[in-house]
């Protein structure tokens, strides 16, 4: 492939605008280089954690920013732009792969100030008109991070106040961005850049090793920016200009064959090694009816659920996966491979999937799986008005045992382990038997980890997130004990993990909060759904709730591992004493974000109340 002179062209009108646009961020990344962050994941470029990594990296400068401007996110997409261009000048002079930071922050559109992005806000005047001068960040955010307890506070005010500013307006997506910010930048008098508050604000991991390193790190760190500076605008050049031949090319041989060789592609790769069978779509159009609304049992996340009858009788249920981009092809292969080799009792299996291509409607995925004629929890916790029989505490009890030995399998009993991510009463399905199945797992992981996905996640599926994966996607073995903490109570109690109905004062709406009171106040028993308060032994039945509150902790330390709860709910470890909760629950700043958060699952109560706040 020679040069043409309209690829010089093209050189040089990049180089023009680098040398424009790299004068023009105004976030010194420096702090990149010096700062000892763990950067083993991005060795790998299979480990999805270190897109994590760089989002905490690049909020460090966001909060500088925000420090230094006022603004939350940069004002147009000039800054923005040449601001990643930076950052990501400054990732590949520690030689990382140029392509990490467009496939992990994305557009740089999505850091364009928005006033859609959080209740209007866009400065930090705009913050203090919504939230006031103070708030429960300026308490427990400011000074030295280190430690679980600060720690732990700090993030869970963090969690308080995006979902207060949340409910100023449905329609924000990065409110915790902004408290997270705002938390580093403007609160903590140390500053985003300190190795304290950027471990515990923004998420970032440290190098074990780094006490040693940072020793060289000076002289180490010149000679990187040296050779980095010159390198970076060499690569720089020749990268763009090869990803426009590229991608010229790749079109043209896209309209040709994408189509027949993507599925090919799929199919080859994820056969040979799995239990699960190929489907046609003709097989599953058949077994659906083609299809039709009627023929649609659920939606969520990740797609549509249809009820299909195949060939043999077999009733299935059918899921398409919605796209969300197309970057997920290799990761549906993985999945699909990891997740049709998984067989356990208390695991909806994967019976086959379906990839198909073609020029009308594009690449479309389906999951078959078992149909579950007893629907979800959720549907026998909430959606049973009095007509139908309630679970009885045997049933309730078999169930969370059931969910917890599912959970322990994919943590404990698979390599590698599967979070995931996603526990809560819809996903868990009840076989003819009554049996649970936690359904979806491995899936969750499908989808990619940026920003625009962790927000829209968050937001869905409020109250059943660990505070720390809320706010900052740190996704841990423990994020989904506080997910399963949070089912246990909800189905001894029969309440909703966000309940106002009941609610004589805003700190008993939260599941966790409520329980923690009655528990405190020496009454257990309240805490039992009223159908089931006779029925079992006194004694099992308030273990299953202490569990429960211990595994939605909003410390992640004090969290069990799920095979310890399980081990703890059949009786066989004692429960440690019930650590005390960090905070007050009747300050009068929870009460917006509780409210917020309760009208999300009681859609017509409560919102009234919001606009007032
Ligand atoms: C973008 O914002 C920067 C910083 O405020 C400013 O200097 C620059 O003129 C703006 N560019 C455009 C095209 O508006
Ligand atoms: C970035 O996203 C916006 C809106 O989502 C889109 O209009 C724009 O074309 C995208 N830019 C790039 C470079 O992909
Ligand atoms: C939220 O979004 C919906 C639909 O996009 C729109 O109709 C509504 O006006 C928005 N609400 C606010 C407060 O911006
Ligand atoms: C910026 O940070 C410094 C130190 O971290 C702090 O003293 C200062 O108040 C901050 N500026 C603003 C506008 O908050
Ligand atoms: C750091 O260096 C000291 C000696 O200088 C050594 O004893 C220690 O083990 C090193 N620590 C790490 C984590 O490498």
């Amino acid at each position: 492939m020679g040069l043409s002179p309209r690829s010089l062209f093209f050189f040089l009108f990049i180089l023009f605008i680098d040398s424009v646009t790299c004068s023009s961020c105004p976030i010194d990344f420096s702090y990149v280089q010096t700062l000892p962050w763990d950067s083993s994941p991005c060795q790998d470029p299979t480990d999805k954690s270190c897109c994590q990594t760089l989002l905490s990296l690049f909020g460090i400068g966001l909060a500088q920013y925000l420090n230094q401007t006022s603004m939350f996110y940069f004002p147009n997409e000039t800054s923005s732009s040449s601001c990643l261009s930076d950052f990501q000048t400054k990732l590949q002079s520690m030689s990382f792969p140029r392509s990490l930071v467009s496939e992990c922050l994305g557009n740089s559109t999505e850091f364009v100030v928005n006033p859609s992005f959080c209740a209007g806000i866009a400065t930090t005047q705009d913050w203090i008109k919504k939230v006031g001068p103070t708030s429960l960040l300026d308490s427990s955010c400011n000074g030295d991070m280190t430690g679980l307890t600060r720690c732990g506070l700090c993030v869970e005010a963090g969690f308080r106040v995006s979902a207060q500013l949340a409910s100023l307006d449905k329609n924000s997506t990065k409110c915790f961005y902004y408290a997270v910010f705002y938390a580093a930048g403007i609160v903590n008098e140390f500053g985003p850049e300190d190795p304290r508050t950027a471990v515990c604000i923004l998420g970032l991991t440290l190098d074990s090793s780094a006490t040693n390193k940072s020793k060289n790190l000076s002289k180490e760190s010149l000679y990187k920016w040296v050779f980095g500076s010159l390198g970076a605008l060499v690569g720089v050049l020749m990268t763009t200009g090869l990803i426009i031949v590229y991608k010229k090319w790749h079109k043209k041989r896209q309209q040709k064959e994408l189509h027949e060789e993507y599925v090919t592609g799929v199919k080859a790769r994820v056969l040979p090694n799995t239990g699960a069978k190929w489907f046609s779509l003709a097989e599953l159009e058949q077994a659906t009816s083609g299809f039709p609304q009627r023929n649609m049992i659920g939606q969520g996340g990740y797609g549509v659920v249809f009820k299909g009858i195949l060939s043999d009788g077999t009733v299935v249920a059918v899921k398409q996966i919605l796209d969300i981009d197309s970057k997920g092809d290799e990761e549906f292969v993985n999945e699909v491979g990891i997740i049709s080799n998984i067989r356990h009792r208390n695991l909806l299996s994967l019976r086959g999937c379906c990839v198909t291509s073609d020029q009308l409607r594009g690449k479309r995925r389906y999951l078959v799986y078992d149909f579950m004629p007893n629907g979800s929890l959720d549907d026998h916790l909430f959606k049973n008005e009095a007509n139908e029989k309630r679970l009885s505490w045997p049933q309730r009890k078999n169930i969370i045992l059931d969910v917890a030995k599912g959970l322990a399998y994919l943590h404990h009993g698979i390599k590698p382990a599967i979070y995931h991510r996603d526990i809560k009463a819809t996903n868990i399905l009840l076989d003819s038997e009554m049996k649970a199945r936690v359904a979806d797992f491995g899936l969750a992981k499908q989808s990619t980890e940026g920003q625009s996905h962790l927000t829209t996640r968050v937001a869905g599926t409020y109250g059943y997130l660990a505070p720390e994966y809320a706010l900052y996607g740190q996704l841990t073995e423990k994020s989904d004990v506080y997910s399963f903490g949070i089912v246990i109570l909800e189905t001894m109690s029969g309440r909703k993990v966000l309940d106002t109905t009941n609610a004589t004062n805003a700190s008993t709406i939260l599941i966790t909060d409520w329980a923690w009171t009655m528990v405190k106040s020496g009454d257990v028993k309240g805490v039992f759904d009223e159908g089931i308060r006779e029925e079992g032994p006194r004694g099992v039945m308030e273990r299953f709730v202490l569990v429960g509150i211990l595994c939605a902790h909003v410390m992640v330390a004090l969290r069990p591992t799920i095979a310890d709860a399980l081990k703890m709910l059949e009786g066989d470890i004692d429960i440690p004493r019930l650590p005390d909760r960090p905070l007050p629950l009747s300050h009068e700043s929870f009460r917006s974000s509780l409210l917020f958060s309760a009208s999300t699952s009681e859609r017509s109560k409560g919102s009234s109340s919001i606009s007032s706040m």
